[in-house]
């Protein structure tokens, strides 16, 4: 059936006639205060919910599936406690808190930050200095014992990592921080489960049922046949994507590492169980689920098995089960891949604006760091010209570093087009970044090289990656501010992008690369750990000594959360557009928005640059303000003038 008549069936489809019993035969009932408001959100979203399930599943399956997430919907809005009920309220009230210009993220280990999760609420006041207004904790929820991918390998959804504490402690964390207008953000591992998760351990004793739950093989034929079109993600540590199991007797699809293991999103029961733990994980107070390897969750022979469209309808499907029994849920999908693929997980065409709300900005965090090596940012510009436009109702997550690596996904194209050569200048960043390339200012390291294709990745504390490491070894105090100012930049644009800036804890007081994962038996071959450090709350002590380092750069990216919030035009409703300088040591970007536009300009060198003020567009002859620090640039001989790694946000006065 063509799409369209498919959607037009579907809105007069069943889907919400079985939503709408299945809510009317609890509206009866002595827990049916606010039953009309779950009425009304199923009729409004009941045909999302099909429209999804039906693009994934044929006809007979796909029946049964919807009337079994509608009873699922109804029971996990049954158990929705009151307040958070009342939030629903709120957050329907205010759609776009999460695109507003005070949306600003933080994100931390628990145990890292705070020892334990009661301990994270004895330093809300932190959080709220810095301008949080949304926090994400990192893996939380109860993983395998021994090595876990950093917690990526869950063993019990309903549980909480018990060093950490309780799910009661989780709900008592989520209620403090809703107090104090932080909403809480926690992973949600859709591809995989541990070897040791209960489905998995029904699995290898060969019950039938679970054993549908993963993707198994009883010979290398099938599993050799995907082989030939998939890439490896750990190529270093987890060569291959397949694991043999001598429980299950057979080959296990093991996308990460081999205690990870594929859930098969082909089985119904699946969604179901994910269903339920969305809004399981909702009723416990999260506000939004970061949707851990989305990417990876649909397989298909001949293909890299990554952003199959099987996956944004899932994506629909559950995410309208959250519409209409959790409102005030939101989804971030975190799916690291090229910018055509990236913006399918916000939606494009039928589903723009029904899958996730926030996805990672991967290429502009890749591409401030090749312009900060380069001290050029024509690549950097001609990928950002190249980005699809977002649905206007959806966000960027935008972020410097993160807990995972840094992969150059560059694009071959792009990078032809400003005269380079593509794999050259990857292997160029790396050796830049890990401090072998001459001049470099970095000191990074390698992390899973791979012999086959000589790409490597990188990892290392933001501040260890922009030069303050380095400066501080040798004891040069220019080279120090100039490292200090090349983070300020870099930050500048993760802030002035539009979308929730990703505060990577300790980059506010710019922490160094942390050797001692090397000690820790089960971190020790992962060197990402080198750039997840333990809080030290000492060095935050002093982070209102503006003589110091930590002062400095904490008042810094205080800072830039200030002006940010007082910025209508950050709104993430509205795209930032690059705009061509002439210059490519400069990046300009214009957000054209209704309160007045706002002209941001960026030299990403350590020298001094002239810009044509033709790029103030609609701002020239206009009489300027400068918010982040003030000063307009001067003009010398009719062109701007850009101090070393000015970061500079331009309105009309
Ligand atoms: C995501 C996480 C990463 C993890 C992987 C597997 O990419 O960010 O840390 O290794 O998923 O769960």
């Amino acid at each position: 059936m063509p799409h369209n008549e498919r959607v037009t069936a579907l809105t007069q489809g069943e889907a919400v006639d079985v939503l709408v019993a299945a809510a009317l035969r609890h509206a009866g009932s002595a827990t049916a205060d606010g039953a009309d408001d779950l009425v009304a959100r199923a009729r409004r979203w009941g045909p999302d919910l099909e429209a999804g399930v039906r693009a994934v599943f044929e006809p007979a399956v796909a029946d049964v599936l919807v009337a079994r997430l509608a009873e699922i919907v109804v029971g996990g809005w049954v158990d929705r406690p009151q307040a958070l009920r009342d939030r629903d309220r709120d957050r329907l009230l205010t759609p776009d808190w999460f695109q507003r210009p005070d949306a600003q993220g933080y994100v931390a280990y628990a145990d890292r930050f705070a020892g334990t999760l009661e301990g994270v609420a004895t330093h809300i006041d932190y959080l709220r200095e810095l301008g949080t207004t949304y926090l994400h904790l990192m893996p939380l929820l109860r993983p395998r014992a021994g090595a876990n991918d950093g917690g990526y390998a869950v063993a019990d959804y309903r549980d909480v990592r018990s060093d950490l504490g309780t799910m009661a402690d989780l709900e008592a964390l989520a209620s403090a921080l809703h107090d104090s207008g932080i909403a809480l953000t926690i992973d949600l591992v859709l591809n995989h489960v541990a070897r040791e998760h209960p489905w998995a351990q029904a699995a290898r004793r060969g019950e039938a049922h679970y054993r549908d739950y993963f993707l198994l093989f009883p010979d290398r034929t099938v599993p050799d046949e995907f082989e030939r079109t998939l890439p490896e993600v750990f190529p270093d540590f987890a060569p291959g994507n397949f694991t043999w199991d001598d429980d299950v007797d057979g080959w296990v699809w093991t996308t990460f590492n081999d205690y990870q293991w594929d859930l098969n999103w082909a089985n119904p029961d699946v969604v179901c169980e994910f269903a339920d733990l969305t809004l399981f994980l909702a009723n416990r107070g999260v506000d939004c689920l970061r949707l851990d390897a989305i990417a990876f969750l649909w397989k298909r022979m001949g293909t890299d098995s990554q952003n199959q469209p099987e996956v944004h309808g899932l994506t629909r499907a559950l995410r309208a089960v959250a519409r209409i029994a959790a409102p005030s849920l939101v989804f971030k999908a975190e799916a690291i891949v090229g910018p055509a693929d990236v913006v399918k997980y916000l939606g494009v065409g039928d589903y723009a604006g029904h899958v996730s709300d926030l996805a990672y900005h991967n290429s502009l965090m890749v591409q401030i760091w090749s312009a900060l090596a380069t001290r050029d940012a024509r690549l950097l510009v001609r990928a950002l010209e190249k980005f699809p436009p977002k649905p206007t109702t959806t966000a960027w997550a935008t972020y410097l570093r993160c807990h995972d690596d840094i992969g150059w996904a560059i694009d071959d194209t792009d990078a032809w087009q400003v005269g380079w050569n593509g794999p050259a200048h990857r292997a160029f960043l790396s050796e830049w970044y890990v401090g072998r390339a001459p001049g470099s200012f970095a000191r990074g390291e390698e992390f899973q090289v791979n012999e086959a294709t000589g790409d490597s990745r990188i990892s290392g504390s933001a501040a260890s990656l922009v030069g303050i490491e380095q400066a501080l070894q040798v004891g040069d105090v220019p080279m120090l501010h100039r490292a200090v100012a090349r983070l300020h930049c870099a930050y500048a644009m993760v802030y002035g992008f539009g979308g929730i800036p990703l505060l990577y804890m300790g980059d506010e007081l710019a922490l160094l690369n942390d050797a001692t994962y090397l000690d820790e038996p089960e971190h020790a071959e992962d060197n990402r750990w080198m750039h997840r450090p333990r809080m030290p709350w000492d060095v935050a002590a002093r982070r209102h000594d503006s003589s110091t380092l930590e002062g400095l750069v904490f008042a810094m990216v205080r800072h830039l959360g200030d002006v940010r919030r007082s910025l209508p035009s950050l709104h993430a409703s509205v795209e930032s557009v690059p705009v061509e300088t002439t210059n490519p040591a400069l990046v300009a970007v214009l957000r054209r928005h209704a309160a007045g536009d706002l002209v941001q300009l960026y030299n990403v060198s350590e020298d001094w640059q002239r810009c044509d003020p033709r790029v103030l567009g609609s701002l020239r002859d206009r009489e300027l303000v400068e918010h982040l620090s003030g000063d307009v640039p001067r003009t010398e001989d009719w062109q701007l003038v850009l101090p070393p790694y000015a970061a500079v946000w331009l309105a009309a006065r």
